[in-house]
């Protein structure tokens, strides 16, 4: 299979999340399109897309050329052989989006949904063409993280996921294919087991948030990028693991709902650093130093992987 870029990309929904993506295809060559019905978040695209690209050192003028930003998706669209929606992430929003979508491109244009967690046969539903639509879940930044989930509906067409995938790879991109439609998909259902278990831990009074995030960054997290939990299973055998578990599962939360502790933060409007209050305080400014610290490491490690070359 050819990994071939698209010549045109028209991303719906120019956020956080679309503008990273939006910078990603640009950055590659892409002639990128993004519609918005927002007008603050059509003001801040540029500045979002420019932020990205300099970060990785290229020129954001040369990438900022190849984007371009209007209010509606049909005018996005003009042209454009794939579709990246970054919507809020609403079902009846992205639904409605899709069925626009549908009835107003020809059958051979590829749909896709950056969806974190809704199954994207749950997004096609009743379209006209659901073989033209898979999942692509990038993550955030897409210019610093580059995996994305390339997921298979029920209906999608093996020529739909090659295409996605394909152009993906173009892109510098690392799409792997998840061949089920589970909610979550693989990364998120990873990601949130994880932190079921931290906020359990937590509320079970076995130590601190702080405690819990200082084990997962100094501990196991430091091989993560390197080494996979199956792989490193493999290596310490899986008589090992198998031991571990014997004691380990009956005893790991197992609560088929939100964590209570999780409820009733929110119910207080500790939302976490937005409100200054979460599992710690949050003094204001903090929270950028935070994220800004966490781009630079990131960065650092896209330049080691590439041999400086980020772009
Ligand atoms: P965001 O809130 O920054 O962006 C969503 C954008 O959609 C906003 O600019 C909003 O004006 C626009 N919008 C609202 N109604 C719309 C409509 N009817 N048609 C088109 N656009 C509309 O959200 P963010 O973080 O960019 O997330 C977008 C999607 O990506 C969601 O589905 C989210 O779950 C998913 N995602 C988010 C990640 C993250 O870390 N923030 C990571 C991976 C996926």
């Amino acid at each position: 299979m050819n990994d071939r870029l698209p010549a045109r990309l028209a991303v719906i929904g120019g956020g956080r999340m679309g503008a990273g993506i939006a910078q990603v295809f640009a950055a590659a060559g892409t002639a990128v399109t993004v519609s918005d019905p927002s007008p603050a978040a059509r003001a801040a695209l540029p500045g979002r897309v420019t932020r990205a690209a300099t970060q990785l050192g290229l020129d954001p003028a040369a990438v900022l050329r190849r984007v371009t930003v209007v209010d509606r998706p049909v005018t996005a669209c003009a042209g454009a052989e794939l579709v990246i929606e970054a919507g809020p992430e609403n079902l009846a929003v992205k639904r409605q989006i899709f069925a626009d979508l549908d009835t107003m491109l020809p059958a051979s244009v590829v749909l896709t949904s950056n969806t974190s967690a809704i199954p994207i046969g749950r997004i096609a539903a009743g379209l006209i063409h659901p073989e033209r639509v898979a999942g692509t879940h990038f993550w955030n930044p897409p210019h610093l993280v580059p995996l994305v989930e390339v997921v298979r509906a029920a209906d999608t067409a093996a020529a739909t996921m090659d295409a996605t995938v394909g152009a993906l790879a173009a892109a510098g991109m690392r799409p792997v294919r998840v061949d089920a439609d589970v909610p979550g998909f693989i990364g998120n259902r990873l990601q949130h087991a994880l932190k079921r278990e931290a906020i359990a831990l937590v509320a079970a009074g076995v130590c601190s948030a702080e405690t819990v995030d200082l084990v997962c960054r100094h501990g196991f997290g430091r091989r993560l990028p390197y080494l996979g939990p199956l792989e490193q299973a493999d290596l310490g055998g899986l008589d090992l693991t198998l031991a571990i578990h014997q004691v380990l599962m009956p005893d790991l939360d197992a609560t088929g709902q939100p964590q209570p502790l999780l409820v009733d933060l929110v119910r207080r409007g500790d939302l976490g650093a937005s409100t200054g209050r979460g599992f710690r305080a949050w003094q204001p400014g903090e929270a950028d130093r935070r994220l800004a610290e966490v781009d630079d490491a990131l960065l650092r490690q896209r330049r080691a992987e590439t041999g400086g070359e980020t772009g």
